[in-house]
C-alpha cells in the first residue's frame, strides 16, 4: 500500500522536508540490513494525539542498538522530544511512526563500526494493517514454510531491519497462496510468531503465547495484553506451542502495533470461527486503552502536547 505522504521527517537532529529525507547510495544499511527500527502508533484521545507507550518502543530501539554494537547518538529524553516534535510539525491527531538508526555512509566492509550512526523519525497516517475486516472478523492465517531466524544466527530479540527477510519470505509465500498473515514455526518446530505479530491462543479460558526463547519479539502489545488479562483475571501462561495448538485452540489471535489485536478465524484453513468472547474483551479494552477511555492505564499514553 503507497505511504500516505506528510509534510516532514526528523532526521539526525532535524525536521527535513518529506522529499528531501534521502541517503547515500553506498549507506551500509541499504547493503547489508545494518539497521534496527520500531514501529509505534500515537492514537487520537479526548487530552489531543497520544503515543502508546513511547518510552517502552524507544528503550527497546536503544536494546536492538546495543546488540548490533551500535549505541544512539541521542538519548531517551532526545529521541521522545524528536517523537513528538515531528508529530507535531506534521499536525497529525493519529499516526503510524517509525523511528530508524541504521549504519549510514563511509564504510563498506563487513565491520561497520567506523560507518556513522544516523537516526530518523518518519510518521504518517496507517490505517488497520491487516484491514478493518479483519479486525472485526479476524484473518485467514498460514503457518510459512520458511521458519523464524534461529536466535543465535540473527537475533530475535533485535528488531533489525535486515533480519524482516525473513518475515518477507513468509509473508509474501501465504499473501500469493491467498491467505492474510503468515505464522512462523521456529527451528524446533514450536511456534514463534507472526510475520509482523505476537500469537495467542485461548483454550478452556486459558491464555498462552510463545515464550521470547522461542524467536517471539518481547512485543510491547503482547506485554499490554496480557496485563490487561492479568487485571481481567484472565490466566495467561508463556508457553511453547505446536502448529496443532493452534489448530485446537478455541480462540486465537495477533498482536502488534501496526496491527492492534487481530482475531483469527482460520489458521491452515481450520477454522476458528468468529472472534470468541475473550478475544473481543481484550481487544475492546486495548482499543479504549489507546484512545484514552480507560483511566486506570493512563500511564502507557505519553500526549504529544
Ligand atoms: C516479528 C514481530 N513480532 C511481534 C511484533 C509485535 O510487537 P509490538 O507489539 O511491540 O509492535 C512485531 C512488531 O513490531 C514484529 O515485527
Amino acid at each position: 500500500m503507497p505511504i500516505p505522504e506528510v509534510e516532514k521527517i526528523w532526521m539526525d537532529g532535524e525536521l527535513v522536508d518529506w522529499k528531501d529525507a534521502t541517503i547515500h547510495l553506498l549507506s551500509h544499511s541499504l547493503h547489508y540490513g545494518s539497521g534496527v527500527f520500531e514501529g509505534i502508533r500515537a492514537y487520537e484521545t479526548p487530552r489531543g494525539a497520544a503515543v502508546f507507550r513511547l518510552t517502552d518502543h524507544l528503550e527497546r530501539l536503544e536494546r536492538s542498538g546495543l546488540i548490533y554494537h551500535m549505541p544512539l547518538p541521542y538519548n531517551l529524553e532526545e529521541l521522545i522530544e524528536a517523537t513528538k516534535m515531528v508529530i507535531r510539525a506534521n499536525g497529525l491527531k493519529s499516526c503510524y511512526i517509525r523511528p530508524i538508526a541504521f549504519r549510514g555512509y563511509g564504510e563498506m566492509g563487513l565491520h561497520p563500526l567506523a560507518a556513522p550512526v544516523n537516526v530518523a523519525i518518519a510518521v504518517w497516517p496507517w490505517g488497520a494493517y491487516l484491514g478493518e475486516e479483519g479486525i472485526e472478523h479476524g484473518v485467514k492465517a498460514k503457518v510459512s514454510s520458511f521458519r523464524r531466524n534461529e536466535s543465535n544466527s540473527i537475533p530475535t530479540a533485535a528488531k533489525a531491519t535486515g533480519q524482516y527477510l525473513n518475515s518477507i519470505l513468509a509473508k509474501m509465500e501465504v499473501i500469493e497462496a491467498g491467505y492474510d498473515e503468515a505464522v512462523l514455526l521456529n527451528m524446533h518446530g514450536h511456534v514463534a510468531d507472526g510475520a509482523g505479530e505476537n500469537i495467542f491462543v485461548v483454550r478452556k479460558g486459558v491464555l498462552a503465547t510463545p515464550p521470547t526463547s522461542s524467536g517471539a519479539l518481547e512485543g510491547i502489545t503482547r506485554d499490554s495484553v496480557m496485563r490487561i488479562a492479568e487485571d481481567f483475571e484472565i490466566p495467561c501462561r508463556e508457553k511453547d506451542l505446536i502448529r496443532t495448538d493452534l489448530y485446537t485452540a478455541d480462540e486465537a489471535f495477533f498482536t502488534g502495533t501496526a496491527a492492534e489485536v487481530v482475531p483469527i478465524r482460520t489458521i491452515d484453513d481450520r477454522v476458528i470461527g468468529e472472534p470468541g468472547p475473550i478475544t473481543r474483551r481484550l481487544q475492546e479494552k486495548f482499543f479504549e486503552i489507546v484512545k484514552g477511555q480507560d483511566q486506570a492505564y493512563e500511564h502507557w499514553l505519553e500526549y504529544v502536547d
